[in-house]
């Protein structure tokens, strides 16, 4: 088997800590829906098990960030239909996999993991072991689906090398030769890493201590023109070419924004707003963004006045994502030598 045999299947997942931000929707959702209308199979899944790595949201919280999340998508775009929608501890291949990569993964590879070291901060010692197995779960995700492509935003480039380096070692060392396929990141567009509105050098973020550093999909429509309007920029108006926004980050940022929403290129932006101040550009920013996103905050109140049904909606998902990874997993228990009687 070469990797061109295994079927072109899409899996990604988001993680049900606090609200999705336009990030994550530019990054990461937005593509999930476009990719939803090729004819390839695609899993997306609310990562709930990862969401306790670093802390717990509470019972309540845990378990409304995770219907807030699939709410998100659902009014994103994404059809329980077309698209396998479900959340990680439903489904125990995930966890079962994730056993097995840990004894695949290095401490070495591990230790290189960015967003550890990010998120542990200078208090490694003590950061749960789960936030440092992260990347190994994080692999169990997308390989126990066999899946081919990963659309994810650029923070993730290198979870996903680590997992092409497992699904490698593991195929080598229980002599399965190509049995896992190696997942191309797909890390693509203008919008893979949206920054915050109030610093042009740092990710925009859930967890930005500032609410006006984000949109959140939960913002209504004032909200939304509100942060944009205020977002930090410089004095100088928009230059003539695109390498004039090289040492203007906040500038840089909007000029991509407004790309990734219009479905542009920031030459295209540019070119229309050579010479612009802030002060026209903003509120055509802000329009914009309210007449792409606002739809998705009423949408998602719709979505989440009825909790049972999209409870229904993941369970579902979680028995048709089941049904693909069981198999997978028992052949990988199989190949393992792990004695499978019943
Ligand atoms: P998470 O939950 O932090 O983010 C979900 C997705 O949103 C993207 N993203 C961004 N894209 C552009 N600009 C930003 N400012 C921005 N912030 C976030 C992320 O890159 C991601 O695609 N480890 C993952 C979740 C995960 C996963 C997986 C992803 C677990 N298992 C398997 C893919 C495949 C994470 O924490 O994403």
């Amino acid at each position: 088997m070469t990797e061109s045999t295994h079927q072109p299947r899409v899996f990604s997942g988001v993680q049900p800590t606090g609200g999705l931000t336009l990030g994550n929707y530019l990054g990461a959702v937005k593509r999930f829906v476009e990719m939803q209308d090729n004819a390839w199979q695609t899993i997306y899944c609310m990562v709930d098990q990862h969401s306790i790595t670093n802390a717990w949201a509470g019972r309540e919280g845990t378990a409304r960030a995770t219907r807030e999340v699939a709410a998100a998508f659902i009014a994103c775009g994404l059809d329980p239909a077309r698209s396998i929608l479900f959340n990680q501890s439903q489904v125990p291949a995930h966890s079962q996999l994730a056993w097995v990569f840990s004894c695949v993964a290095r401490m070495g590879w591990m230790n290189r993991m960015t967003q550890f070291k990010d998120k542990a901060g200078k208090n490694a010692e003590k950061a749960s072991l789960g936030l440092y197995a992260y990347p190994a779960l994080m692999a169990a995700d997308i390989l126990v689906y066999h899946a081919t492509h990963v659309p994810v935003g650029e923070d993730q480039k290198q979870h996903l090398e680590l997992a092409r380096d497992i699904a490698t070692k593991f195929n080598l060392d229980f002599e399965a030769p190509d049995f896992f396929p190696l997942p191309e990141p797909m890390i693509e567009g203008v919008a893979t890493r949206v920054m915050s509105l109030r610093d042009g050098t740092k990710k925009m973020s859930k967890s930005d201590p500032s609410d006006m550093s984000r949109i959140n999909l939960t913002d209504d429509a004032d909200t939304i023109s509100k942060k944009i309007r205020k977002a930090k920029t410089d004095p100088e108006p928009l230059p003539e070419t695109l390498d004039g926004l090289d040492d203007r980050p906040e500038a840089r940022n909007l000029v991509n924004i407004y790309a990734a929403l219009a479905e542009t290129t920031p030459e295209a932006v540019i070119a229309e707003y050579a010479g612009s101040q802030f002060g026209t550009f903003k509120p055509a920013l802000a329009d914009l963004a309210v007449e792409k996103m606002s739809h998705i905050s009423t949408r998602m109140a719709e979505l989440m006045s009825d909790p049972g049904e999209i409870d229904r909606i993941l369970g579902n998902g979680a028995d048709r994502a089941a049904e693909i990874a069981e198999p997978i997993l028992d052949r990988t228990y199989d190949i393992i030598g792990f004695v499978r009687s019943r």
